[in-house]
């Protein structure tokens, strides 16, 4: 059984989306594992995204995931990984198909209202930096 790393992030938090994103893994049958809400230290959010770091967006990136509350969840299942960045939607929300989380709920990349692990090996890396 595979398991991913989700994440409503602090545009999510703040408009009351939890609940609409959990449902959306739940129809799909999915298992919630573990959660927890908290806002994240500099250090982690610099950590998460350390693969991104020399991307012009960075600092913006760290800053904005350090604004304000966020929902981690690890959510277990058949290809879970895949599953659930499917049922997020692409990066870009003008990119992303009516009926995904960010094609329904979110207008430009920089406030995508949700995170997803892009492979298993980065699933295992989040889970651990989040609830190891
Ligand atoms: S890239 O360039 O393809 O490697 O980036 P990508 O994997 O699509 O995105 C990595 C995370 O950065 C966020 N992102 C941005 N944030 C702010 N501004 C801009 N321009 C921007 N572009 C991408 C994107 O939402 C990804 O965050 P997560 O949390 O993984 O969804």
């Amino acid at each position: 059984m595979e398991q991913t790393f989700v994440m409503v992030k602090p545009d999510g938090v703040s408009r009351g989306l939890v609940g609409a994103v959990v449902s959306r893994f739940e129809n799909k049958g999915l298992k919630l594992a573990a959660v927890k809400l908290m806002t994240i230290p500099q250090e982690l959010a610099e950590r998460h995204y350390g693969e991104h770091r020399e991307k012009k967006f960075f600092g913006e990136l760290v800053e904005f995931i350090t604004s304000g509350p966020v929902f981690a969840m690890v959510w277990e299942g058949p290809q879970a990984v895949k599953n659930a960045r499917s049922i997020i939607g692409a990066t870009n929300p003008a990119e992303a198909v009516p009926g995904s989380i960010r094609g329904d709920y979110a207008l430009i990349v920089d406030s995508n209202i949700v995170h997803g692990s892009d492979s298993p090996e980065s699933a295992q890396r989040e889970i651990g930096l989040f609830f190891g």
